[in-house]
C-alpha cells in the first residue's frame, strides 16, 4: 500500500546481484522485524565463515520472474514469516501469488525437457507461532511451490515456533547443518571467522547536537525539518498529542493505563475492532547502562554519520546523529539477548578471562538457559555482569546495530469505537513487569512503562526514571507541546456485524476486554441514536472486582443505553477459594449461547491466545454438540465453519 522503496532502482535482483558482486541473496518476509533479523545474520555469518558474498533483500523491493535464470554458482535464501492466519507479511504478498500460482510465468516460459527452476537452488526457514491453525504455512506452501517447479532445496525448510519460545534454539539448530549442505554444494571452505563491520561511524566534529541538520529521534526527514505530514504509516509515524490518561486498576502493586490519542488534523482513520501501533522510547536507564558498558556514556551526544561499508548495507535509521538517539529510539537494547549474540561479542570482551566466560555462555545451551535465558537479560545487563562494571571499548558500535533488532511498534487492541469518537483512538494496557526469582533485574515492558511514564510526566507525578520520555523532552528541540507518542493505526478483521441488530457474544478477560469496551461503546450509541441493536453479551474475567476490574462504572452506563440486550458475566479468578474464569461462565450459559449462534449471532475471543483462546475454542465446540445433540467433532467442525465465515473471530496475542 504505501508504495516500494526502491522506486527508481532496479526490481531485477539478479541485475543487482551482479552489478555490486553478489552470489547469495537473502530474502526476507518480515512483519515484526525478527525475520529481517535472521536475514541480516545469516547473511553475516555466509559471509565471514564461507566467504559468499552475500546480501540481504525485503521481497517487496523485486520481482521474481528471472527466478528461472538464476545460475548454478548463486543461491537464493528465502527467510519467511507466517503472518496471523497463515498469510504472507505485507512485504511478502506478492512474491508468494507469483510462486504459488499454478504456472508461475518465468521469464524463459516452460521449457517441456526441463522444470523452470531446475538451476534453482534455495534455502528457507521459516517464522511461526505453533498457537495459531496455519502454523508456519509460507515457508511450507513456498517450498512446496520451489520444489514443485525443478528448484533445489539446500538443507532443511527450517521452522522455528515463537508458540513454544524455541524460535532463537530452532534457528540455531537449523542452520549448522543447512551450512554444511550449503558448503558441500557449492563448494565453500569454512574460514576462521573474521569481523568485519557492515557500518562506518564517522564522527562529525563539523556538527553539533544543536544543529538541525542532526537527527535526535525524528523518524524521516519530514520530521526533522518540522514539517511532518501524512500519508501515516510504519515508515512515518504520527506524532500525537496524548489528551487524555488514567489508572484503571485499584492496585498499590500493578497498574492499568487508559490513554486518549488525538487523531484528528490527521488523515488518519479508524474503524472499530483497528489496532494502534506505539512507536515506544527505551527507558532512560537502560539507555545509560548501555552507553556506558559500551564506554560511549562521555560522547553519548557526539555527532556521527553512519554508513553502510557494503552499497547493499541498509543503515537502519537516518543520519548524522548521536549515539545517544540510536540506543535511545532505534535499537531493540531492552529484548533478551540471544546466544549467537553473545558468542560474537565474545571476542571483544575486556579480558581474557571474559571472553572464556562469555564463549561458553555462547556454545553451551544449557549454561545460557541458566544463566541469561531464564532471567531475560538484554544485552548490556549481560555486558555489565560479565565484566563487574567494566566497559567493552573494544566492541565495535557496528556489530550491535547488526545483531540488536532495530526497534518495532508495539500494537494495541483499540478499545474507543470510531462512530463514538472517531478522532479520538483509546488505549487500554497492562503495565508489564516481573520479577524473576533470584533475577538480578526486574523486567519491564518497554512501550507500556514508556506508556506509564508518558502518563505520570502528564499529571506532574513522581517518575522514577524521568529521561525514560521521548524527544519532545530530550531534545535540544522542543517541537511539541504537551505530551505525545508516535502511532499509526493498524486495519484489522476484527469487526462488528454491519448490521447492529445482529447478536453479538464476546469473550475478553483481562485487557482481552478492550476491542469489547469499544465493541459495547458503539451499540451503546446506536441505541440512543434510536438504531435496532442486537443482544450484546459480554464475558469479562479477572482477578478481584475491587482491583482489576476494567472500566466497572462504565458498563452501568452502557446498561442503561442498551437496556435488556445488555447482558455481562463477569468471573473473579481471586475473590472465592476457587479460580473462576470466563471459561465457567460460559458452561453456565450454554443453552442461551447456543440458541443465539442459532439465531447466527457473531462469537468474537480477545486476549491470552496460548491458554484462554485456545480453551474457549474447544469448549464452545463442545457446547454446541451438548446443546444439539451431536457427535463432539461435529461440534468442532462447527466451530470451524464458524472461523471460516467470519462468525467466530479472534483478536489474540500471545
Ligand atoms: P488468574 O491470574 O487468577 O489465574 C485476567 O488475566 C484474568 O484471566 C485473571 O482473572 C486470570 O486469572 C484469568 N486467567 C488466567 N488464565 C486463564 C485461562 N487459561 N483461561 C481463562 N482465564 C484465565
Amino acid at each position: 500500500a504505501n508504495g516500494h522503496k526502491n522506486t527508481g532502482r532496479t526490481r531485477n535482483f539478479l541485475e543487482k546481484m551482479d552489478e555490486t558482486g553478489k552470489n547469495c541473496i537473502v530474502f526476507y518476509g518480515s512483519q515484526t522485524g525478527t525475520a529481517e533479523d535472521y536475514a541480516n545474520r545469516l547473511a553475516k555469518e555466509g559471509h565471514s565463515r564461507f566467504g559468499l558474498d552475500t546480501m540481504v533483500a525485503d521481497l517487496e523491493d523485486y520481482d521474481f520472474d528471472n527466478l528461472d535464470l538464476v545460475p548454478e554458482d548463486k543461491v537464493v535464501f528465502y527467510i519467511l514469516a507466517t503472518y496471523g492466519e497463515g498469510e504472507p507479511t505485507d512485504n511478502a504478498v506478492d512474491f508468494y501469488e507469483f510462486v504459488t500460482t499454478e504456472e508461475p510465468a518465468f521469464s524463459e516460459g516452460q521449457s517441456p525437457e526441463e522444470k523452470p527452476l531446475a538451476k534453482l537452488k534455495f534455502v528457507a526457514f521459516g517464522l511461526g507461532n505453533n498457537t495459531y491453525e496455519h502454523y508456519n504455512s509460507m515457508v511450507r506452501n513456498v517450498n512446496t511451490a520451489l520444489e514443485k517447479c525443478g528448484a533445489t532445496r539446500i538443507g532443511e525448510a527450517g521452522e522455528g515456533d515463537d508458540g513454544a519460545g524455541t524460535m532463537e534454539e530452532d534457528f540455531l539448530a537449523w542452520k549448522e547443518p543447512m551450512w554444511a549442505s550449503l558448503a558441500e554444494t557449492m563448494n565453500l571452505e569454512e574460514r576462521e571467522a573474521v569481523y568485519e563491520p557492515t557500518f562506518e561511524i564517522t564522527e562529525r566534529s563539523d556538527l553539533t547536537i544543536e544543529d538541525d541538520t542532526v537527527y535526535v529521534g525524528e523518524p524521516n526527514k519530514n520530521h526533522l525539518e518540522g514539517k511532518s505530514q501524512g500519508p501515516y504509516n510504519a515508515a512515518n509515524p504520527y506524532i500525537a498529542p496524548i489528551v487524555e490518561s488514567k489508572e484503571l486498576f485499584h492496585d498499590p502493586q500493578r497498574n492499568c493505563l487508559h490513554m486518549e490519542i488525538d487523531i484528528g488534523n490527521t488523515n488518519l482513520k479508524y474503524t472499530t475492532g483497528d489496532h494502534i501501533a506505539v512507536w515506544p522510547t527505551n527507558a532512560g536507564m537502560e539507555v545509560d547502562r548501555f552507553l556506558k558498558v559500551l564506554g560511549l556514556y562521555e560522547k553519548r551526544n557526539n555527532v556521527i554519520t553512519v554508513k553502510g561499508t557494503d552499497p547493499t548495507a541498509r543503515v537502519p535509521f537516518p543520519s548524522p546523529t548521536t549515539y545517544d538517539a540510536i540506543v535511545r529510539y532505534h535499537m531493540e537494547i531492552c529484548a533478551p539477548v540471544s546466544r549467537q549474540f553473545v558468542s560474537q561479542i565474545a571476542p571483544f570482551a575486556p579480558t581474557e578471562e571474559i571472553k572464556k566466560s562469555m564463549t561458553a555462555l555462547g556454545s553451551d545451551k544449557d549454561l545460557f538457559h541458566k544463566e541469561v535465558a531464564d532471567w531475560s537479560l538484554n544485552i548490556a545487563q549481560l555486558l555489565e555482569t560479565q565484566s563487574k562494571g567494566t566497559a567493552w571499548p573494544a566492541a565495535p558500535f557496528s556489530l550491535f546495530i547488526e545483531g540488536l533488532n532495530k526497534i518495532q511498534p508495539r500494537y494495541y487492541s483499540i478499545s474507543s469505537s470510531s462512530h463514538a469518537q472517531p478522532t479520538k483512538v483509546a488505549i487500554t494496557a497492562v503495565v508489564e513487569s516481573m520479577h524473576k526469582p533470584k533475577a538480578p533485574h526486574v523486567l519491564k515492558g518497554v512501550t507500556t512503562n514508556y506508556l506509564l511514564a508518558l502518563k505520570q510526566k502528564q499529571h506532574g507525578e513522581a517518575n522514577p526514571d524521568p529521561h525514560g520520555l521521548n524527544y519532545e523532552l530530550n531534545g535540544p528541540r522542543n517541537k511539541y507541546d504537551g505530551i505525545h507518542v508516535p502511532v499509526h493505526i493498524r486495519h484489522s478483521n476484527f469487526k462488528l456485524p454491519s448490521d447492529p441488530a445482529k447478536p453479538i457474544i464476546m469473550v475478553g478477560p483481562g485487557t482481552g476486554v478492550a476491542p469489547f469496551r469499544a465493541f459495547v461503546q458503539e451499540r451503546a450509541a446506536l441505541a440512543r441514536e434510536g438504531q435496532t441493536v442486537g443482544k450484546t453479551i459480554l464475558f469479562f474475567g479477572c482477578r478481584k472486582q475491587s482491583e482489576d476490574f476494567l472500566y466497572a462504572d462504565e458498563w452501568k452506563q452502557y446498561a442503561a443505553d442498551l437496556g435488556d440486550n445488555f447482558e455481562m458475566h463477569t468471573a473473579f479468578s481471586r475473590d472465592g477459594p476457587k479460580k473462576v474464569y470466563v471459561q465457567h461462565k460460559i458452561t453456565e450459559q450454554a443453552k442461551a449461547i447456543n440458541d443465539l449462534l442459532l439465531k447466527r449471532a457473531y462469537f468474537y475471543v480477545c486476549g491470552d491466545a496460548a491458554n484462554m483462546a485456545r480453551d474457549v475454542n474447544t469448549l464452545l465446540g463442545k457446547i454446541i454438540s451438548e446443546q444439539r445433540g451431536w457427535p463432539e467433532s461435529k461440534g468442532e467442525e462447527e466451530v470451524k465453519r464458524m472461523r471460516a465465515s467470519n462468525q467466530y473471530q479472534e483478536d489474540v496475542w500471545s
